[in-house]
């Protein structure tokens, strides 16, 4: 048996949003989120971390994680209103663990195509704040 172990490679993208929750006033995404909430957006450089199960054996793992990132996820976020541009976030609050949850989403399965197992992302939004999500079972 070969051994598994897991495997992280990390991207980083830019975009911006607006926190507010679909059906809710200025006012009340306001008091939600304060100036996060702001009418035009305000922007992060984000850093995802995607962690695959692979083994030893299997060539070519790193480049084959960052064609599906790039397809998946770059051309969709990168340099993007989230809000705005993206259809993934059209009813659903731009927040970091959203964001994380789209990524996966967008991830797993074109993932499992190119044979590979997504164990979980994380997207990082400031220096101190992430969210991480586990694959879907
Ligand atoms: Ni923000």
């Amino acid at each position: 048996m070969p051994e598994r172990l897991q495997l992280q490679v990390s991207f980083e993208f830019s975009a911006s949003h607006r926190l507010a929750l679909p059906g809710c006033s200025d006012a009340e995404n306001h008091a939600l989120f304060g100036k996060c909430s702001n009418a035009n957006g305000h922007g992060h450089n984000y850093r995802l971390d995607v962690t695959v199960a692979t083994n030893p054996s299997v060539p070519n793992t790193v480049a084959t994680l960052e064609a599906v990132v790039d397809r998946e996820v770059m051309k969709r976020l990168d340099h993007k209103h989230l809000n705005l541009d993206c259809p993934e976030f059209a009813d659903l609050n731009p927040s970091v663990e959203h964001i994380a949850l789209v990524c996966r989403n967008l991830l797993q399965a074109p993932l499992a195509t190119a044979g590979l197992e997504l164990i979980s992302v994380t997207v990082w939004e400031t220096a101190k704040t992430c969210a991480t999500v586990q694959a879907a079972g």
